[in-house]
C-alpha cells in the first residue's frame, strides 16, 4: 500500500449500519455504502520502511489486515446515524446559528458574572441569579431546551420572510427532521428511559437522581423533570408569556404591579413583628431546609435576551429571559420612572415546551418549568441530586463512608462543610459588612444544595446533618467492621433519609397544615402506590410552600450555653446574614445559632404584619444597590409560571370561591384586608395565589390557611405514597430498625453533633412548662445495633423487595 497525502478522518457517526462494504486490494481503499444516501471511502496509510523492504512488506500486510478488520467493524457494527445528515441546509443553518447564539450568551453571562464577583460589584439581582443558576446536568438540560427553542425561533423568522403568510416553523419540517433536531439539541436524551434492571442496588438504595424509584416510569420524581401541573397554566398568549405581560385585562381587570401589592399588603416594620406563641424559629428554618430537599427552579443562565441582545439589567424592556419588576409611582424605597425597575429573570423552560412545542404542531404545549431536585424526601440537600456531585461530596480518602468536610477550619473541634472552589466567591462579604479592609474572607460552603449559604441559619442545619451522617457512619463501622465504604455511606444515607421523613411527617407537617388536613390526607401510611406521581407541583414550589417567607424573624438570635444573648457574638440582623459563612468560621460556630433557633419563637404571620423588611426591602442587599423584594419576586414568579389565580385554586381544593368584597371578607375574616385586596385586583379571581394563600387566616392548629393546607398536604401525600423507598414501605427497613428509627428526635441530633448540652425536648415548640430544657443524655437515641449484620444478610425479617419489584414490573 502506498503512502498517501489524502488522509481522511473517520468519524464513527459518519458510518451507518448497512452491511454493505467493499475493499479494493489494489488501491487499499475501503468503501462503505448506503445505497442512495451515502458512500464513504477509506484509505489505510502505511509507513514503508525503505531500509528493509521485506520487513516493510510484512508490516504492510499486518496493517492491511488490521485495517480490514477495523473498517469491517465500522461498516457492520450498528452505529448512530449523525442526526445532522437529515437536516435540510436551512434547518442546519438555523441550528448552528441558534447554538452559537445560546453558547455566546451563556459564555457572556458567565464571564460577566465572574467579573462582577471578582470586582466585588455583585448586585442583589446578580446574587439571586447566581444562586438560581443551573449547574451540572441541569445546565445541559436547560441548554438543550434553549438550542431547540432558538433553532425554531430562527427558522420561523427566516421562513416568515419567504412565506408571506404566518407559518409554524415545523410546517416546513419533515418528521425525520424534527426527530433529528430533537436528537442533536440533546432534548431526546432528556426523556430517554434508563434501564432500571441494570441500575446497581436499585431495590436497596436510592439513586442520587431519583431515577428508577418508580420502576415502570423511571423518571417519575427524578431531577430535571418538569414540575407537574394540577391546573393548566394560564399564560398571556396561552403558551408561554407571563400573565399580565401584554397589559391586557384578565376577568376585566388589569393585574396590579407586584411591587404595589407588596407595598400595600405585605409591609411591616421589625417593631411590628408578632412572635409565635407555640412554635420556634426552627420550624420556619426546617421548612426552608425541607424545601431545599424538594424544589429548585433554575433560572435561565443568560443575562441578555437571545432575540435582541438586550441586557436584562441595563433595560426595563420585557424580552426573554428578562422579566423586570416595575416600580410603582410613589414607591417609598425604590426610584420610580420609565427606566426604573428591579431586574429579574425567567425560570428556564423544559425541552419542547412553550413555543418550541407549539412549533411541533398538534396541541400547543404550554411552557413548563424544571425541578432540578428529586421530588423525594431523600436529603438531596445533604448528599447532592446528581451522581457526580454526590460523589464529589463524599470523602474518598478513607474507607469510612464519610462525607467530605472542611480541611481548613473546624468549629470547636467539630466538622464544618467543605468550601467551594474559589472561582466565584459570592461569600466574600466580610470586609464590606464589617468595614474592615483587613478582614480575612472565606469561600462559600458547599453542600448537596447550592443555596446552602443563603443564610447562616440554613448553613447551621446543613452542618448539623453533615455531622450526623459522619457520626452514624462511624458508629456503623464499629458495629459492622466488615462493611466497606460504599455500604457505610449508603446505609448511613438511608438512615438519615428515614430521619427526614419522620421529622417532616411526625413533627413538622402537623404544625403547618393542622390536625384536620393531617388526618384526612396524611394519616395512616397506606403503602406504596406506583400509580401515584410524586412530582412536585408548580403551585407548591411557586406559591404554597413559600408560605413561610412570612414566618421569618428579622434577626437570627445567637445564644450562649445558658441560653442568654451571646456576649461575644450577639444576634445578627437577617439582612447581614446572607452569604456570610465567615460568621460560622470566625464567630463562634453553629452552636449559638442553633440555640437561638430552638428557643426563640418564629415570627407569626398576621394579616397586618406579613413580611419583614429584611426580605421585602433588603433582600441580598450587599452594598448600596437596589435590594430585592421577596414578596414581589414570589408574585412575579407565579405570574411568570402562569399559575392560575386564587379562586381557581380554591375551587381545585373544594373550597368556596368568593365573588365580591363581602364574600372575600368572610373568607379572610377581615373586611379591611378584603377591601385592600379588591382595590388592587378588582376581583378575587385575579389575586396572585401566593398572596391569597398567605392572607387567609390559619386553619385550626396550623400555620397556613385552608388553601395552602390543602395544597401542601396533597403534595406531601404524593411524595409519600409515590416513593417506593419510603421508610415505612415493607422491605425498606426491618421492624426492629423501624422501631429504632421511631426514637429519633431533632433535639437528640443536635445534642449528638454540637457542644450543646441542654435542649428543649421538642425543638419545634417554644419553651414552656411542658417543653423544658433538658439534659441531652435524658433524650432517647436511635439504637444503631439494629443494623448489626448477622451472618450474611442485613436483616432476615425483610421481605424480598426484589420479588415485590418484579411483581410491579410484571403487573
Ligand atoms: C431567610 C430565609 C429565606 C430566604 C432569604 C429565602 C429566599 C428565597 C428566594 C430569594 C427565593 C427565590 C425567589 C424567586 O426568584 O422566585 C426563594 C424561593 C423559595 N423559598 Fe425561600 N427563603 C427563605 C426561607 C424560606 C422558607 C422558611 C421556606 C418554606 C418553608 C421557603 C420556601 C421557598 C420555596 C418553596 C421557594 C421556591 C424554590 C424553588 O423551587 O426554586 N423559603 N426563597
Amino acid at each position: 500500500m502506498n503512502n498517501t497525502s489524502s488522509v481522511k478522518t473517520l468519524h464513527f457517526t459518519d458510518i451507518v449500519y448497512n452491511r454493505q462494504h467493499h475493499y479494493d486490494p489494489q488501491t487499499g481503499v475501503f468503501t462503505c455504502i448506503i445505497p442512495g444516501i451515502f458512500q464513504f471511502n477509506f484509505l489505510c496509510i502505511s509507513h514503508i520502511s525503505e531500509k528493509n523492504p521485506l520487513l516493510a512488506e510484512a508490516a504492510v500486510h499486518t496493517e492491511m489486515l488490521l485495517c480490514s478488520l477495523f473498517v469491517l467493524y465500522l461498516c457492520t457494527v450498528p452505529v448512530q446515524l449523525n442526526s445532522n445528515d437529515f437536516l435540510s441546509p436551512l434547518l442546519k443553518k438555523c441550528y448552528e446559528d441558534a447554538k452559537e447564539i445560546v453558547d455566546v450568551a451563556y459564555r457572556f453571562s458567565r464571564e460577566e458574572s465572574l467579573t462582577r464577583v471578582r470586582r466585588e460589584v455583585v448586585r442583589p439581582h446578580d446574587a439571586l441569579r447566581l444562586l438560581n443558576q443551573p449547574r451540572g446536568d441541569t445546565r445541559s438540560a436547560v441548554r438543550s431546551a434553549d438550542y431547540l427553542d432558538q433553532t425554531l425561533r430562527l427558522l420561523q423568522e427566516r421562513t416568515h420572510h419567504v412565506h408571506k403568510r404566518s407559518l409554524n416553523a415545523t410546517d416546513l419540517l419533515t418528521e425525520e427532521e424534527l426527530k433529528s433536531l430533537v436528537e442533536i439539541t440533546g432534548c431526546a436524551a432528556r426523556v430517554r428511559l434508563p434501564n432500571c434492571r441494570t441500575t446497581p442496588n436499585v431495590n436497596k438504595y436510592r439513586t442520587a437522581t431519583g431515577v428508577c424509584n418508580n420502576l415502570k416510569s423511571p423518571r417519575l420524581g427524578a431531577l430535571n423533570s418538569p414540575f407537574t401541573r394540577w391546573l393548566p397554566a394560564e399564560y398571556d398568549d396561552g403558551i408561554s408569556q407571563p400573565k399580565g405581560w401584554n397589559n391586557r385585562t384578565i376577568n376585566n381587570f388589569l393585574l396590579p404591579l407586584v411591587r404595589q401589592v407588596s407595598n400595600n399588603i405585605l409591609a411591616t416594620t421589625d417593631a411590628g413583628v408578632v412572635n409565635d406563641t407555640e412554635y420556634t424559629h426552627m420550624v420556619t428554618l426546617f421548612g426552608q431546609w425541607t424545601d431545599h430537599d424538594l424544589t429548585f427552579t433554575p433560572s435561565s443562565p443568560s443575562i441578555r435576551s437571545f432575540s435582541n441582545g438586550i441586557n436584562c439589567d441595563e433595560s426595563c424592556e420585557r424580552t426573554e429571559p428578562c422579566i423586570p419588576i416595575a416600580i410603582p409611582p410613589g414607591d417609598p424605597r425604590l426610584p420610580t420612572g420609565k427606566d426604573s425597575c428591579i431586574p429579574s429573570f425567567r425560570s428556564a423552560s423544559t425541552c419542547g415546551t412553550g413555543f418550541s412545542a407549539y412549533n411541533f404542531g398538534g396541541e400547543p404545549k404550554k411552557r413548563e418549568q424544571m425541578n432540578a431536585l428529586t421530588a423525594f424526601l431523600d436529603l438531596g440537600q445533604v448528599y447532592g441530586s446528581e451522581e457526580k456531585l454526590a460523589l464529589f461530596l463524599r470523602d474518598t480518602e478513607n474507607e469510612g463512608g464519610l462525607m467530605r468536610v472542611n480541611t481548613e477550619f473546624r468549629d470547636n473541634g467539630r466538622e464544618l462543610l467543605p468550601f467551594t472552589g474559589l472561582e466565584m466567591n459570592m461569600c466574600a462579604t466580610r470586609k464590606r459588612i464589617t468595614n474592615d479592609t483587613n478582614a480575612k474572607e472565606v469561600p462559600c460552603f458547599m453542600a448537596g444544595d447550592v443555596r446552602v449559604d443563603a443564610t447562616i441559619a440554613l448553613t447551621s442545619l446543613h452542618t448539623l446533618f453533615l455531622r450526623e451522617h459522619n457520626r452514624v457512619a462511624r458508629a456503623l463501622k464499629r458495629i459492622n467492621p466488615q462493611w466497606d465504604s460504599e455500604t457505610l455511606y449508603q446505609e448511613s444515607r438511608k438512615i438519615l433519609g428515614a430521619y427526614t421523613q419522620i421529622f417532616v411527617f411526625r413533627d413538622y407537617l402537623p404544625h403547618i397544615v393542622g390536625p384536620d388536613a393531617m388526618h384526612r390526607l396524611l394519616g395512616r401510611y397506606p403503602g406504596y402506590n406506583p400509580k401515584v406521581d410524586p412530582s412536585v407541583s408548580n403551585v407548591f414550589a411557586t406559591a404554597a410552600y413559600r408560605f413561610a417567607h412570612l414566618a421569618i424573624q428579622p434577626m437570627f438570635t445567637r445564644l450562649d450555653a445558658n441560653y442568654r444573648e451571646h456576649p461575644k457574638f450577639p444576634s445578627v440582623s437577617l439582612y447581614r446574614a446572607f452569604f456570610t459563612p465567615w460568621r460560622i468560621v470566625f464567630e463562634g460556630g453553629v452552636d449559638p445559632l442553633i440555640r437561638g433557633l430552638i428557643s426563640f419563637p418564629a415570627k407569626l404571620n398576621t394579616q397586618d404584619h406579613m413580611m419583614v423588611d429584611a426580605l421585602r426591602e433588603r433582600l441580598f442587599q450587599f452594598v448600596q444597590h437596589l435590594a430585592l423584594d421577596l414578596g414581589s419576586l414570589n408574585m412575579q414568579r407565579g405570574r411568570e409560571h402562569g399559575l392560575p389565580g386564587y379562586n381557581a385554586w380554591r375551587r381545585f381544593c373544594g373550597l368556596s370561591a368568593p365573588r365580591n368584597q363581602a364574600e372575600l371578607a368572610q373568607v379572610m375574616n377581615n373586611t379591611e384586608l378584603a377591601r385592600k385586596l379588591l382595590d388592587l385586583y378588582g376581583t378575587p379571581e385575579n389575586i396572585d395565589v401566593w398572596l391569597g394563600g398567605v392572607s387567609e387566616p390559619f386553619v385550626c392548629g396550623g400555620r397556613v390557611g385552608p388553601l395552602f393546607a390543602c395544597l401542601i398536604a396533597n403534595q406531601f401525600k404524593n411524595i409519600q405514597q409515590g416513593d417506593r423507598l419510603w421508610y415505612e414501605n415493607p422491605g425498606v427497613f426491618s421492624k426492629r430498625q423501624r422501631l429504632a428509627l421511631s426514637r429519633v428526635t431533632l433535639s437528640r441530633v443536635i445534642c449528638d453533633n454540637t457542644g450543646i448540652t441542654t435542649v428543649p425536648q421538642d425543638a419545634f415548640s417554644v419553651l414552656s412548662r411542658s417543653n423544658r430544657l433538658v439534659q441531652c443524655n435524658s433524650l432517647s437515641s436511635v439504637d444503631l445495633t439494629a443494623w448489626r449484620e448477622r451472618d450474611c444478610s442485613v436483616s432476615k425479617d425483610l421481605p424480598d423487595l426484589q420479588a415485590l419489584d418484579n411483581e410491579v414490573l410484571e403487573a
